[in-house]
């Protein structure tokens, strides 16, 4: 029978022992150690349905009709499969990207998003510190709830861009634009999947509004998230702070900011009236794309709204290769829905995107952590961005393009 090897014994090796201890108290915060621990947004997504009302994590996660959509870009981005080289250098990595001339440090951007202050009470200050702390690009929406002037004024330093919906009446859609204009944004998105708004069923069952109205089960609400309540009632009111001394409905106003009549004839008004950068969000096919080229937008957004529009749309990945190639020398494509990891950035860029939009996952990271949440939140896309980029042996977003990815199908 063959020798079975042992081990040869010692007395315990006591300094070595020592040594591997780590000295560090354990976090009592259970909001910062969430944060801390987390390994993926979907961990921060967990923690986030821990500290708000059902109402607002609602609002997030969910979207239009039956949820297909957000459910399919999740599953089509699952789908891309990487190309990957080996034995390239791949000791230096560079994650950066010019975009409208200037660079920023990863294919990022932060997609304007409504009601911002509801999911914490820090709102979108704290999302546009974090980008400009990491050299990215925020952009505010006109729903939001902290003006342009409030913005920059919080945020002085860092790249903003304005969203806005072209309104029935172009007065006050001026009057938006000027507030941008003033406040120093570089660029306008023009939103165009909202000719009505989308039909969303969790916001109806939860009956949202803002501010959001006291019922009787709003005491029961108090009392499982007391601290999100304690924020909302301590802080500043919660308004769109775009449309401030408007006096109107939440209704009224959601009927004045969306206007069914929008065309391509808009767009081309917002080029002359704007003058700056335009870039069209919302794209949901090749035709539309060449037409905004030929047109002259900067850039556009292939996206579903992250399936809170149209429910049963073209996917924006799915339909990334056909545009790159029909326009990309022309303008930027953009993508957004469902982007939860840096994998998910990674399959947008190697597909030909410029740069990704994230919306969930940002507002994940601020609703389990406020401002340290959604730092944690681009800490992991870079983390795994960067991972993905050395295994595939690519050094530069340019050489991740070409070495591309493909579609499994599954
Ligand atoms: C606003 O654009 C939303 O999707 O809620």
């Amino acid at each position: 029978m063959a020798k079975v090897i042992k081990s040869k014994r010692n007395l315990p090796n006591l300094p070595y022992f020592y040594s591997l201890i780590e000295w560090t108290l354990p976090n009592l915060n259970r909001r910062k150690s969430a944060s801390r621990k987390a390994q993926t947004i979907h961990d921060l997504a967990r923690s986030a349905k821990k500290r708000v009302p059902r109402v607002v994590y609602d609002y997030v996660e969910g979207s239009a009709f039956d949820e297909i959509g957000s459910a399919r870009s999740s599953a089509a981005l699952r789908r891309v499969q990487f190309n990957a080289r080996t034995l390239r250098d791949v000791s230096n990595l560079d994650s950066s990207e010019m975009i409208l001339g200037q660079k920023v440090d990863l294919p990022i951007i932060f997609s304007p998003t409504g009601y911002t202050r509801l999911m914490h009470h820090v709102g979108e200050p704290a999302v546009a510190s974090v980008a400009s702390k990491n050299n990215l690009i925020y952009s505010l929406s006109t729903m939001g709830t902290t003006s342009p002037e409030e913005l920059t004024a919080a945020v002085p330093l860092g790249r903003k861009w304005f969203q806005l919906y072209v309104m029935q009446n172009r007065a006050d859609s001026v009057a938006v634009i000027n507030q941008a204009r003033r406040a120093g944004f570089e660029a306008l998105i023009l939103t165009v999947d909202t000719p009505v708004s989308g039909l969303r069923l969790r916001d109806f069952r939860n009956g949202l509004t803002i501010p959001p109205r006291i019922r009787p089960g709003t005491v029961l609400a108090i009392a499982r998230k007391p601290v999100w309540w304690i924020n909302l009632f301590t802080t500043k009111k919660l308004e769109f702070a775009a449309f401030r001394g408007w006096d109107k409905s939440l209704v009224e106003l959601a009927a004045t900011i969306f206007s069914p009549a929008i065309s391509f004839d808009d767009v081309k008004w917002l080029q002359e009236t704007w003058k700056g950068p335009v870039i069209v969000k919302g794209v949901q096919s090749v035709e539309d794309a060449i037409t905004l080229a030929k047109m002259g937008v900067e850039g556009i957004v292939l996206s579903n709204h992250g399936g809170r529009q149209l429910d049963r749309g073209p996917v924006p990945v799915e339909l990334l290769p056909d545009v790159v190639k029909a326009v990309g020398k022309k303008l930027d494509v953009y993508i957004d829905g469902s982007i939860m990891s840096g994998q998910d950035v990674y399959a947008a860029i190697a597909l030909g995107a410029k740069a990704v939009f994230i919306g969930r996952a940002y507002l994940y990271g601020l609703m389990a952590d406020g401002e340290r949440g959604v730092e944690k939140v681009v800490e992991l896309l870079r983390r795994d961005f960067l991972n993905t980029m050395a295994l595939t042996g690519n050094r530069t977003l340019a050489e991740v393009r070409e070495t591309g990815a493909i579609f499994r199908n599954e």
